[in-house]
């Protein structure tokens, strides 16, 4: 790969174009998004209510606000709501059957954060257990730390009892393999035969999307709690960690505020802390749409480095937020238009919620 280099040209294009959709005004702290972005609007819902990420989130918040309907806690419904993505074979973005590492290997990262208490509990590259969501609750509940990570957060599993078990489908491998045989001309693996179906469109489909889910729920008492879970980014370097079990980056709850969380390119979130700048906007008075845009912008703007920035000078990854807030409230926005959504139960149902976008 091409190492970084500064494009400044394209890259003060794009911050004139800002600025000039900002009507002039200075980039920050206000949001220069009326040539750029589409605003939704945030709508309100009613407690008992969950909101996740809007590709894969219909049965976690389906079941997050049935656990609090039976007067279940809200953490629990989250985390229950999560799992069923875990355990879905075909979520190919979480836990089991989610696409491997470069090595072939499936490694989770996970986090749960509390609202109430600000306790956050995490794993990163877990090996071999299904529901790492489950383990991060663990983190947090039974230990004084807040991340564990690879064999130690293995071993941490173990010791509570948790079953191992191998979480490469058939599925994730063929796609593993297919990746890997055309991954270079200059190897030893021959390119796949003409009739692997590997590009089903059920794949395709699949591919379109940006994994991982995000969920967080508000209870009748105004307790607000969040939870990420994901397989991370595929074929990534054994090891790596993305956002989704780093507190502030791939979620944030406080009970006096609201929560956020974020589906899409990690290392931009964890470059920008992007959960805990939305939950801190909302404190200053955003509201969830509001303040995941300005998540958005502040990433485009810190965006400066050539592999990552199109001609235009725009960013050329994803990454979607989902937020609430203590009153109910709901929105979010994805940092490039691709039509994102979050779904939304309160006791009236399920309900879709549009992505606001900062760039077309
Ligand atoms: N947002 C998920 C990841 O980058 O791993």
């Amino acid at each position: 790969m091409k190492r970084s280099e500064h494009s400044s040209n394209s890259r003060r294009e794009f911050l004139k174009k800002l600025t000039a959709a900002a009507g002039g005004a200075a980039l920050t702290p206000g949001l220069a998004c009326s040539a750029y972005s589409r605003v939704s609007g945030d709508q309100i819902f009613e407690a008992p209510m969950a909101i996740a990420s809007g590709f894969n989130g219909e049965p976690a918040v389906n079941k997050a606000v049935e656990v609090m309907q039976n007067g279940g806690d809200v953490l629990d419904g989250i985390i229950q709501g999560v799992n069923i993505q875990e355990a879905d074979p075909d979520d190919m973005t979480v836990g089991y059957g989610g696409v491997p590492n470069e090595k072939g290997v499936v490694q989770l990262d996970a986090a749960v954060m509390d609202g109430r208490t600000h306790q956050a509990g995490s794993v990163g590259a877990l090996e071999n257990i299904m529901h790492p969501s489950k383990v991060a609750r663990l983190v947090m509940e039974r230990t004084d730390h807040s991340l564990l990570v690879g064999e130690g957060a293995l071993r941490f599993a173990r010791m509570h009892g948790f079953k191992e078990e191998n979480l490469l489908t058939d599925r994730a491998r063929e796609r593993w393999l297919e990746w890997k045989e055309t991954l270079s001309d200059d190897d030893n693996y021959f390119p796949p035969s003409d009739d692997n179906n590997s590009s089903s469109s059920l794949w395709k489909e699949f591919e379109s999307h940006h994994g991982t889910i995000h969920s967080s729920g508000l209870d009748t008492n105004g307790g607000i709690c969040a939870t990420t879970t994901t397989s991370g980014l595929f074929y990534k370097m054994p090891g790596r960690v993305g956002d989704s079990p780093i507190t502030g980056a791939g979620l944030f709850a406080d009970t006096n505020v609201g929560a956020a969380g974020s589906t899409g390119r990690g290392e931009a979130n964890l470059q920008n802390l992007s959960s805990f700048l939305i939950v801190e906007r909302m404190r200053l008075g955003d509201s969830p749409e509001e303040a995941c845009l300005k998540a958005c912008e502040r990433i485009a703007e810190n965006t400066n480095i050539s592999r990552l920035l199109d001609d235009d000078g725009t960013p050329n990854f994803n990454v979607r937020f989902y937020a609430l807030n203590r009153d109910g409230a709901v929105g979010g926005a994805e940092l490039r238009s691709s039509g994102g959504s979050m779904k939304v139960a309160d006791p009236s149902g399920v309900h879709e919620v549009e992505l606001a976008y900062l760039l077309e």
